[in-house]
């Protein structure tokens, strides 16, 4: 007899605690995945939650396993094995049953998926789950996008396994189609910069001042008690405090020389990472004419090469009023980042119809994904009390942290410059702002270029249509 309430595939580090999550809420859950040894390891694993959890060999066992209508969350790699596994289960599935897509897919994949399954009796749902291994255990953030009824008969479960924030589950259906999977690569795109932003002013203070890794998070531990309360900052402060001397320090106070000594040598690679979701957020954003990506400058690619042409440097004296102009600084950055996020959503929502809940996004934020921050209180708070915001910068308790803030900003993106320290997404984030504030832009300029070499036409201020100019051998229209 079923006795499974839903199902689960794949048992990676998000699936497999997910499905501990669901089991220790209550939920008799069956899972499957593609390599069986892991299957059998997970339920070995699983203690005292084993008696909620039905290992299964094969997709046909699983789906006898599940009570209908029957639930399945699909927790695999983003991409062709999400086709894959949809493509397993269609014939085996039957009216109502409900595939829900878990993992970080591209928003058009989940839209091209909803068209896929249109007439075929099965519901689909495309969710967007954050919160890394930690998260998905005892608590994530999740945003749904799909048709609204179809979340409702999964909304028990999903409320159940999210993260609560002051009682409130920060679990929410955000609108129909893509729209849990657009919101979920933008919450990594915040999250991206976020990161990005920190390890630039790591590296002011590392290769500014020649501070050890221990100073270093010292001082981020000191900003977390304030502003820049949240999960980023805590956990940076973690890694330097546990680090110790090996953690990146290549030419410190105490040894100028690139590279330093043996015990001064990095232990910790600079590669960056890709969360998978840059490519679309960079063409929404490029087409918006945003510069919302900002990782993909500084990702620490080509060590050979940047090792070749490094020099070293002569750092100065820590500078008490200079640090909290870094603190200042990062935040500036970080409502810079979110005012771009939430503007490229605007956007979207406009574009593909979905009416997305902005003050639900922020409060389905401030606990159990990564971006987990005291700042997000503030903006949910300030979105609901005004719902017609068209940007963040100019919803009133952000025009004055911005007004606060941007002279720190200014100061540190002029020192990074100054002294050769690359600081990309800070000085993103202020380009962000002041052209945000500049009242005419200088596209102008470029349309006409575009003309000149290309007959493109440009928009005129006072002329409705399209015109060409008088460049050339040509006569303005
Ligand atoms: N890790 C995070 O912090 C995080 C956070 C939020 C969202 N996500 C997203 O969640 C999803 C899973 O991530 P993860 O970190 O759990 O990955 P993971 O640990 O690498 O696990 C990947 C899972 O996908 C399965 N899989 C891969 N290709 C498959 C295929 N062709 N057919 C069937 N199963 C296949 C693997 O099965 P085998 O054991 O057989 O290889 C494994 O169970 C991804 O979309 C990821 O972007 C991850």
């Amino acid at each position: 007899m079923s006795k499974a309430e839903i199902g689960l595939i794949g048992l990676g580090v998000m699936g497999s605690n997910l499905a501990l999550n669901i089991a220790e809420k209550g939920y008799p859950i069956a899972v499957y995945n593609r390599t069986s040894t892991r299957t059998g390891a997970f339920f070995e694993n699983a203690g005292d939650l084993r008696g909620n959890i039905v290992p299964c060999a094969s997709l046909e066992e699983l789906v006898a396993q599940i009570k209908p209508p029957r639930p399945i969350i699909l927790m695999v790699q983003a991409g062709k094995a999400v086709d894959e596994q949809i493509e397993g289960l269609r014939d085996l599935l039957a009216q109502g049953d409900i595939i829900i897509d878990a993992g970080n897919a591209n928003f058009r994949d989940t839209m091209r998926r909803f068209a896929e399954l249109e007439g075929s009796g099965l519901t689909f749902i495309g969710m967007g789950v954050s919160g890394g291994e930690e998260g998905a255990r005892h608590g994530p953030s999740i945003m749904v996008g799909g048709k609204e009824d179809a979340y409702k008969r999964v909304e028990s479960v999903l409320t159940a396994i999210a993260a609560r924030y002051e009682g409130e589950p920060c679990c929410a259906w955000l609108g129909e189609g893509g729209a849990g999977h657009f919101v979920k690569t933008i919450h990594n795109g915040i999250e991206y910069a976020d990161m990005q932003m920190i390890a630039e002013i790591y590296g002011i203070l590392r290769d500014g001042f020649g501070m050890e890794a221990k100073e270093i998070g010292a001082i981020f531990a000191r900003w977390n008690e304030g502003r820049l309360n949240s999960y980023l900052v805590e956990i940076t402060a973690a890694v330097l405090d546990a680090a110790g001397p090996r953690f990146g320090q290549t030419h410190g106070r105490h040894d100028p020389r690139p590279g330093g000594p043996e015990g001064h040598r990095p232990l910790v690679g600079g590669r960056g990472a890709d969360d998978g979701g840059a490519g679309d957020r960079d063409r929404i954003g490029r087409r918006r004419a945003q510069p919302v990506c900002r990782k993909g400058a500084a990702r620490g690619g080509c060590p050979r090469l940047r090792r070749r042409i490094s020099e070293p440097r002569s750092p100065r004296a820590p500078d008490g009023a200079f640090i909290d102009d870094l603190e200042l600084a990062l935040f500036a950055g970080k409502i810079a980042a979110y005012a771009q996020g939430f503007a490229v959503m605007a956007e979207a929502s406009s574009e593909f119809k979905w009416n997305l809940p902005m003050p639900t996004i922020a409060r389905i934020w401030r606990a159990g994904c990564i971006i987990r921050s005291q700042f997000l209180g503030t903006l949910a708070r300030s979105f609901e009390a005004d719902t017609k915001a068209e940007n963040l910068l100019l919803i009133g308790d952000f025009v004055e942290m911005m007004n606060e803030a941007q002279p720190s900003l200014r100061r540190v993106v002029s020192h990074a410059a100054l002294g050769g320290l690359p600081a990309p997404a800070l000085s993103a984030a202020l380009g962000y702002f002041d052209a945000f504030r500049q009242a005419r832009g200088t596209a102008n300029l470029i349309q006409a270029q575009r003309d000149y070499f290309g007959a493109h036409g440009f928009e005129r201020v006072d002329v409705e249509g399209e015109h060409h100019g008088p460049w050339g051998s040509g006569a303005a229209s």
